[in-house]
Order: structure tokens, then C-alpha cells, then sequence
């Protein structure tokens, strides 16, 4: 198109109250389906044609049934990095595979979700005649797990746990078929697919486990203005339902039924977690001096490979010290929401299942004693 065309193409769409930038799909051409994907990310997402992945594999499938193609928009999303800003918000995409399900079916003010299409969720790779029933059922044995992955949080206050933490799901999987680690507690449809490319699944089972924030049901997210391209999407997906599971076992997603790390194991002694008080949103170690040492202690074993040894860290964004200038008299209670729930898209995991209430506080009583009114 030259630049005149494009010109007039945009009048007439202004004349006739479309979007500038957008929703070519309502228009009923050949326009693609726009779908962001990171070109490294097996087995949602892959540049290599010969197994694309089961997201780029739906996505095809979803445009099909819309009466118009899939085309990848690829964006290397590194760990931990904001991956909407630079694509779906950007207008380089029009759909992110893979987002978690709200209530709200929105993710912050910019992005609208559709209906939950999958679940996915950690699981345990282990010798196959392994049984879990609870986290109990680790208790020691040596564990695998990657590093700052939500495993690590739950596993790393439980003394006899022998951790072992790995920079990726193939090391930890090789591991485990050297004998070197007696289970791998791992990203459930990352551990299934590698493991059937190790050809493991014969020796070993995937166990997929739930509670604890360790499974989520997955959406697609698209830009708060596409409204209808969601409500579009919402029909196919309950059309493809069949499908979708049929490409969840190409790809070795654990399909199995998730034992639920929530529920107590009735044989264990846990009368003192029923008898616990509901959670107070009130420090009540506040100005205890104990609390301060207890809490330091508490903060440099599980929070400063973050938030940085007692907690001196230059960034803003985790420095704790500006918690009481940035929240008021409401720090306490975003305190004790964000490490008790974390922010699971920002890279604060949920602290709730591993800490109790009391190392909770004692680690805000800490950190009171290093707040600094000169930040903001
Ligand atoms: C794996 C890294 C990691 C670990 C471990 C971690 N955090 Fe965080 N935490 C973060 C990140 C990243 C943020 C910023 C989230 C955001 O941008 O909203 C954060 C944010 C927070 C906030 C909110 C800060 C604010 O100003 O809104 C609190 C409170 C917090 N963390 C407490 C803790 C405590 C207490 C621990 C230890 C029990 C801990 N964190 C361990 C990564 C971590």
C-alpha cells in the first residue's frame, strides 16, 4: 500500500467509526489473527515450524475458525521482564496466549481476558510407584527445583527437604534420570514435554498438584478497546474445547487430576493450623526488639536475594525501606496481602503457604526499623 492509499484506507475507516489501528478481524477480510509469542518458549510458544507449540497451535486453530489465519508476532520475553507492554499494548499483536484468569476477566485497566481455556499448574516428576498425598510426603527425600520458582518459596521452610535448586527444567529432569535428585518439582506442561523428550514418562510419572497457588487456569488477553474480538474469542473457545485438549496431550501437558496441597492430610498432626487465629492486618510485634533480630534473620534467609541483604536495596521498585512513605497507614495491610498472596505477573512470589503469620510480622518489624522518609 503506498502511503496515499494508506491515507485514504484511514479516512475511510474515520468516516465510518472504525478504529484507525485495529480490529481488522470485524471487518470479515483476510486480515491475520496477530498472535504475540515469544520464539523460545516450548512448549507454548516456538519459532521452529517443526513444533510450534501448543499456543501458536491453538491459535491457528482459532483462526481457522474465524475465517482468517494465525501470524506470530515474535518478542523474546526473558524471565521476569513486562511482556504486554512491548506487544499486545503496543498494538504489535492483537492476542497473548496464556494470561491468568481474573474475576474481573480483565488484567489492570488495559487488558480484557477471555474465558479460561486450560489449567495449568506445577507438578512432581518422580519414580513412577511414588504416591503424594501432601507436601509431607517430600519430607526427606531430595527435591529439585528452579531457582525463585514458587516450589522453592514452598519447599525452603520445610528442614527436612533436601533442596537442590536448578537454572532450568532440563537440568533438573537429567538430575533426576542420574539419580542425583529423588524428585523434580517443576512447571507442570514444561516438565511433561521435556520429560517425553528425555523419554522418561516410562520410569517416571507426572504428578500435576493444586492450593497453594500452584495452579491457575489460563486465558487470552487482548486490548481493553478489542472488547469484541474477546467476545468473539470466548465463541470459538468453547467451540475448540475438544481440541485444545487433544492438543494439551500432543505437547504431554499433565492432564492427570491435581492433588490439592490445600487439603490437609487427615493422619497429620495439624490441630494447631485449624486452631490458628484468622489473620490480624496489625503488626503485633511492633517496637519489640526481639522481633527487630528475629525478623533481620528471618528477612536474609527467604527475602534478600530480592529485596537485598537487610534490606539496603537502590532500586525503588523492591527497596522495603520506602514502604511506610509509599502506603501510610495502610502499610501494614499491603504488607501482609502482598507477601502473603504475592504478585505472581511482577515476580513477588506468595509467601502465605510458607510462612506463618508470626515470621510475617517479625520480618515487618524488621524492616520498621530501617524505614527512611527521604525516598519517595
Ligand atoms: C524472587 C524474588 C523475590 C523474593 C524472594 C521476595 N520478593 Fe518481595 N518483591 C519482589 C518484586 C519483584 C517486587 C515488586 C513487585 C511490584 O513491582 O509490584 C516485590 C515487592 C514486595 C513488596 C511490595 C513493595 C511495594 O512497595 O509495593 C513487599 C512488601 C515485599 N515484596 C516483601 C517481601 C518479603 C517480606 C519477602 C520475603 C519473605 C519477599 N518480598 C521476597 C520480588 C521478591
Amino acid at each position: 500500500m503506498t502511503r496515499r492509499q494508506r491515507r485514504a484506507t484511514r479516512l475511510v475507516s474515520a468516516a465510518l467509526g472504525l478504529a484507525l489501528v485495529g480490529p481488522v478481524w470485524s471487518a470479515g477480510g483476510p486480515a491475520p489473527l496477530r498472535v504475540c509469542a515469544d520464539p523460545d518458549n516450548a512448549p507454548f510458544t516456538s519459532a521452529d515450524s517443526r513444533e510450534k507449540g501448543m499456543y501458536l497451535e491453538l491459535a491457528e486453530l482459532i483462526a481457522d475458525r474465524m475465517g482468517t489465519r494465525a501470524e506470530p508476532f515474535f518478542f523474546r520475553t526473558d524471565v521476569g521482564r513486562r511482556a504486554l507492554r512491548p506487544t499486545l499494548l503496543a498494538g504489535r499483536c492483537d492476542m497473548f496466549i496464556g494470561l491468568p484468569d481474573a474475576a474481573d476477566r480483565r488484567a489492570g485497566k488495559t487488558i480484557v481476558l477471555t474465558r479460561p481455556f486450560l489449567e495449568v499448574g506445577y507438578a512432581l516428576v518422580a519414580p513412577a510407584a511414588f504416591i503424594l498425598r501432601g507436601l509431607d510426603d517430600l519430607d526427606g527425600k531430595t527435591v529439585g527445583v528452579l531457582f525463585a520458582s514458587t516450589p522453592q518459596t514452598l519447599l525452603s521452610v520445610r528442614d527436612r527437604v533436601r533442596l537442590t535448586t536448578f537454572k532450568s527444567t532440563e537440568a533438573a529432569l537429567d538430575a533426576l534420570a542420574a539419580g542425583q535428585i529423588e524428585v523434580a518439582f517443576l512447571w507442570g506442561p514444561e516438565a511433561g514435554y521435556r520429560a517425553a523428550q528425555r523419554g522418561l514418562l516410562g520410569g517416571f510419572g507426572l504428578t500435576s498438584v493444586a492450593g497453594l497457588n500452584l495452579r491457575w487456569r489460563a486465558t487470552i488477553g487482548v486490548r481493553a478497546a478489542d472488547v469484541s474480538l474477546r467476545d468473539q474469542l470466548d465463541r470459538v473457545l468453547a467451540d475448540v474445547a475438544p481440541a485444545i485438549a487433544r492438543l494439551a496431550a500432543k505437547y504431554h501437558f499433565p492432564l492427570d487430576t491435581p492433588v490439592d496441597l490445600d487439603v490437609p492430610d487427615p493422619t497429620a498432626p495439624r490441630a494447631a493450623v485449624a486452631a490458628a487465629p484468622p489473620p490480624s492486618k496489625t503488626n503485633p510485634f511492633r517496637g519489640d526488639p526481639s522481633a527487630v533480630v528475629a525478623g533481620r534473620t528471618l528477612f536474609n534467609t527467604h527475602c534478600s536475594h530480592c529485596h537485598s541483604p537487610n534490606a539496603a536495596n537502590p532500586e525503588p521498585r523492591t527497596d522495603l525501606r520506602r514502604l511506610a512513605n509509599r502506603y501510610g497507614e495502610r502499610t501494614d495491610e499491603v504488607f501482609y496481602t502482598t507477601v502473603t498472596q504475592g504478585r505472581s505477573t511482577k515476580g513477588m512470589p506468595p509467601w502465605g503457604p510458607a510462612l506463618d503469620e508470626e515470621a510475617i510480622w517479625k520480618i515487618k518489624t524488621f524492616l520498621e526499623s530501617v524505614q527512611r522518609s527521604d525516598t519517595n
